[in-house]
């Protein structure tokens, strides 16, 4: 199985294909992650990419093909995997189908998730992540037991330094004008299905069950 969530950030993509990926054995490879983890290693990847996370704009493709070519071709990628944040623009879709023509492989399902600016904002000013374990949290929607403590591990939960409002509305510019032709790409392959994403957790995962059948 190979399963692309497409949508804009804070659609939660990153909670379903997590959900999915514990279910159903799935490698879950988020191109967000694997940057944020460069970043806190301190890494020459994690250095060019943090000036473009922080203002909301796309870390260049050649740093990200790189980095998902390399976790795609681990082992445990072998059976299928999902993918949550990439591809992001039509060059990252081509790049992304080349690889798979390559190893006689293609794409299973692009899943959009479909939902308004005005709940993306107040999704993505309420999300807390832990600091240690990555565990989300929503200071409304899904809120720690204790205030500013994972529940899982108990270290202290932080914002995304991406979350803040200004920097949010220039992530969904972006999404707009960088993202969204994918849409129209993937639908034109008969791939595209979509899911009303403004859904509690549990009916998003129900819908998506519903795609895969
Ligand atoms: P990335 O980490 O990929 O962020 P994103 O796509 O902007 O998506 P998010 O992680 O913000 O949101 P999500 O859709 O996963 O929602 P989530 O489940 O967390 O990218 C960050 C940056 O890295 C980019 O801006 C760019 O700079 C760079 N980058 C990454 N990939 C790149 C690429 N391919 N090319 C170039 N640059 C790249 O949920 C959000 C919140 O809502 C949470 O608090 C959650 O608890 C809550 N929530 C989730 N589902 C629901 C629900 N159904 N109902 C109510 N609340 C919900």
């Amino acid at each position: 199985m190979i399963l692309i969530l497409l949508g804009p950030p804070g659609s939660g993509k990153g909670t379903q294909a997590k959900r999915l990926s514990s279910e159903r054995k799935w490698p879950h490879l988020s191109t967000g992650d694997m940057l944020r983890s460069a970043i806190s290693a301190g890494s020459k990847t994690g250095l060019e990419a943090k000036s473009y996370i922080d203002q909301g704009t796309l870390v260049p493709d050649s740093v990200v093909i790189n980095l998902i070519a390399e976790r795609m071709s681990a082992p445990d990628c072998k059976n299928g995997f999902i993918l949550d944040g990439f591809p992001r623009n039509i060059s990252q879709a081509e790049a992304l189908q080349k690889m798979l023509t390559s190893q006689k492989l293609d794409i299973d399902h692009v899943v959009l998730f479909v939902i308004s600016d005005q709940a993306l904002i107040e999704r993505l000013s309420g999300r807390r992540t832990c600091s240690s374990c990555s565990t989300m949290y929503h200071l409304q929607g899904a809120p720690s037991k204790t205030p500013g403590i994972c529940d899982q591990c108990g270290s202290p939960l932080i914002q995304r330094s991406d979350d803040q409002t200004d920097v949010v509305r220039k992530r969904l510019s972006v999404y707009a004008k960088e993202t969204e032709p994918l849409i129209a790409y993937y639908r034109d392959k008969g791939k595209l299905s979509q899911i009303d994403a403004t859904q509690p957790p549990a009916n998003v995962s129900e819908q998506l069950s519903r795609v895969l059948k």
